[in-house]
C-alpha cells in the first residue's frame, strides 16, 4: 500500500478545523496552536500532504487541495477515540506528565488502548497516502507510538519525529505506566527531535534507564554549534536500537515565518489604542487558554500591582486574549473560571465606567488582528509554568523590529534560552513577576536606549533562526539518519 506524495506530515489536527456556522453550513477555521503556526509556512514550501483529524468526530471529510497547494488529508476518530485518545491520554495522561505535574495526571489502561489503536488508524493512513521512499515527519505527543508502526509497515519511509512539548525528567516520566512502549515507539524514527538540549538530555537519560527494552545508548552526547551560530546549541547523539539501527537524536529550537508577521499600519495601531483610552502603557498577554500558561497568576500579579499603586489604573491597561481550548476537561474548566473570576474581580475593584482596566477575549481572532495587538502592546506578558517553546512570544519579537516594546518571560518557556535579553520572571513567584512587569515597563520609560538593546537583540535572535531554517535542519537530518550514511556520527 502506497501513494504519491513524496513529504508528508502527520498531526493529531489538521491545520483546519471543520465547524458549523450558526445557520448550519459547514466551514474550514484555522485551528489553535503552535505545531500549526510552525508547521504550515514548511508545508507550503514543500507543497506537501498533511495528515490529521478535522477536529469532529465520526466525520472523514474527502482528502482535498488548499488554495496554497497542500494537500489535505483527514483521519476520522470516532467519539470514543476522541474521549479516550485525544481528551484522556493526550491531555489527561501525557501534556500533564509532560508539564511536570503542573496537574496530576490519570493513568488509565482503557485510555492507553484507545491510544494505541488510534495511532494505528493514523498509519494506515500515513502509508496511503505516503509514496515509496517518501519522507514522513510525525508530531508531537499524541502520536509517539506511529514511528514504531509506520517503521513495521513501511520500511521504505524516511521518518521524523518532533515534540512540541517538553520532555520531562526520566524520573517523572517513569511513572507512566507504559513508558517503555513510548520510547520503543519513538525510536521507530529516524530522527527525534526536540525544542531544547536539556528536553534532549531528559530522553536520553530515559532511553537509558529503560534499555533493556528499547537498545543501547551510545556515550555521551556531542555538543554541536547551529551554523553560524555559538550561543543556541544543538545536542545530538545517536541511540543503537536493539534491532541495530541508528537513531539520531537532538535539539532542533522551534521557531516562526517572519515573512507572515509583517507589522500593521500605524494607523491600526493608533486606532487600537484609542479605543483602549489611549493610555501610558498597554500590557498583552496572548494564550491558549490552558493552566501551563499562567494566565491567572498574570492576572493576580497585574491585580496585586495596581492594589499597590506600582501600576496607575488610570494610565494602564491589560488585554488578554484566550483561546479556548480543551474545554470539557475539568482542569481547562477550572482553570477558565478561575481566570473569568479574577477579570471581573479587578475590573469590578480598579476599572471607570466605560473603561476595564483588563480587556478580555475569550475566543481565536485573526492573524491581522493578532499583529496590531503585539504591535500596539508596551509589554508583553509570558508567563507559562511550563512550556515547550512558546511562539507568542516570538511573534511579538518579530513585530518589534523597530525596537520598541518589552517581553517579560518565564524562565520555564523553552523559548527563554534563545530570547535571554527578555525580562525574565519565575511565574511560581509572584513577586518575580511582579518585579520583572515593574522593571520593563519602568525600562520603557526611563532607559529606553537599554530596553530598545534587548528588543533588537532578541529581534536578531529570532530573525536568524526562523521556522525556515528549523525545517531546513530537521529535513538534512532526516535525510541522512535514513540513508544511515552518517550512522555513529552525530545528527546536523
Ligand atoms: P501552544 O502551541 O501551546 O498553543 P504557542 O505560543 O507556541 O503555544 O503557539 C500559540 C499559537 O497560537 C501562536 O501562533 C499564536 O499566534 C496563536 N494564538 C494564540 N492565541 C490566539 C488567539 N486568541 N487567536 C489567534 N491565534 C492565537
Ligand atoms: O503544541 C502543543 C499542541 O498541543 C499541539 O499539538 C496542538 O496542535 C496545539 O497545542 C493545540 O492543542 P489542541 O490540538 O489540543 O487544541
Amino acid at each position: 500500500m502506497s501513494g504519491t506524495n513524496n513529504f508528508v506530515v502527520v498531526a493529531n489536527r489538521l491545520p483546519v478545523d471543520l465547524t458549523t456556522r450558526p445557520d448550519g453550513t459547514e466551514e474550514w477555521t484555522p485551528s489553535p496552536g503552535g505545531l500549526v503556526a510552525a508547521l504550515w509556512p514548511v508545508l507550503q514550501e514543500h507543497q506537501g500532504c498533511w495528515v490529521g483529524w478535522p477536529g469532529v468526530s465520526d466525520i472523514a471529510p474527502a482528502s482535498f487541495r488548499t488554495s496554497e497547494g497542500v494537500l489535505l488529508h483527514p483521519v476520522k476518530l470516532t467519539q470514543a477515540d476522541f474521549e479516550g485518545f485525544y481528551e484522556g491520554f493526550s491531555n489527561a495522561t501525557l501534556w500533564p506528565l509532560y508539564h511536570d505535574l503542573i496537574v496530576q495526571p490519570t493513568y488509565d489502561s482503557d485510555w492507553w488502548e484507545v491510544y494505541r489503536e488510534v495511532n494505528l488508524k493514523f498509519a494506515d493512513e500515513v502509508a496511503e497516502v505516503a509514496a515509496e521512499g517518501a519522507t514522513v515527519w510525525v508530531q508531537d505527543y499524541q502520536l509517539q507510538l506511529l514511528p514504531g508502526i509506520l517503521r513495521q509497515l513501511r520500511p521504505d519511509l524516511k521518518i521524523g519525529f518532533f515534540l512540541h512539548i517538553p520532555f520531562p525528567g526520566a524520573d517523572l516520566y517513569r511513572q507512566l505506566p507504559w513508558r517503555e512502549e513510548i520510547v520503543r515507539g519513538l525510536l521507530g524514527a529516524d530522527v527525534l527531535g526536540f525544542h531544547l538540549p536539556s528536553y534532549v538530555s531528559n530522553f536520553l537519560e530515559l532511553t537509558r534507564q529503560v534499555s533493556g527494552e528499547t537498545g543501547s545508548h551510545t556515550g555521551q552526547p556531542d555538543e554541536l554549534l547551529v551554523e553560524g551560530e555559538a550561543k543556541i546549541r544543538e545536542i545530538g547523539a545517536t541511540v543503537t536500537t536493539a534491532d541495530g539501527r541508528k537513531v539520531g537524536v537532538a535539539a532542533f529550537p522551534i521557531s516562526i515565518d517572519l515573512n507572515a508577521m509583517q507589522p500593521p499600519a500605524d494607523e491600526d495601531v493608533a486606532q487600537l489604542r484609542g479605543v483602549l483610552g489611549n493610555p501610558e502603557t498597554v500590557l498583552l498577554g496572548v494564550d491558549r487558554l490552558d493552566y501551563t500558561k499562567g494566565i491567572l497568576q498574570r492576572l493576580l500579579t497585574f491585580e496585586e500591582l495596581l492594589e499597590s499603586g506600582a501600576l496607575d489604573p488610570a494610565k494602564v491597561v491589560l488585554m488578554q486574549v484566550a483561546t479556548p481550548s480543551r474545554e470539557r476537561i475539568e482542569q481547562y474548566r477550572v482553570a477558565r473560571s478561575q481566570v473569568e473570576e479574577a477579570v471581573g474581580r479587578i475590573n469590578g475593584r480598579f476599572a471607570q465606567m466605560g473603561r476595564p482596566v483588563v480587556h478580555y477575549l475569550h475566543r481565536s481572532i485573526p492573524k491581522n488582528e493578532l499583529r496590531t495587538l503585539y504591535a500596539a502592546a508596551d509589554v508583553m506578558l509570558v508567563t507559562a509554568f511550563k512550556d515547550g517553546m512558546n511562539l507568542v512570544a516570538k511573534e511579538y519579537v518579530a513585530l518589534h523590529g523597530d525596537g520598541s516594546g518589552s517581553l517579560v518571560l518565564s524562565e520555564f518557556a523553552g523559548a527563554a534560552v534563545e530570547l535571554e535579553q527578555a525580562y525574565l520572571c519565575n511565574p511560581h513567584d509572584l513577586e518575580s513577576i511582579k518585579r520583572a512587569v515593574v522593571t520593563a515597563v519602568d525600562a520603557l520609560e526611563h532607559y529606553p536606549d537599554s530596553a530598545r538593546e534587548r528588543m533588537l537583540a532578541m529581534h536578531d535572535q529570532v530573525r536568524e533562526h526562523d521556522v525556515h531554517l528549523w525545517a531546513s535542519s530537521f529535513e538534512s537530518s532526516t535525510a541522512s539518519f535514513s540513508g544511515q550514511e552518517t550512522a555513529g556520527e552525530s545528527p546536523r
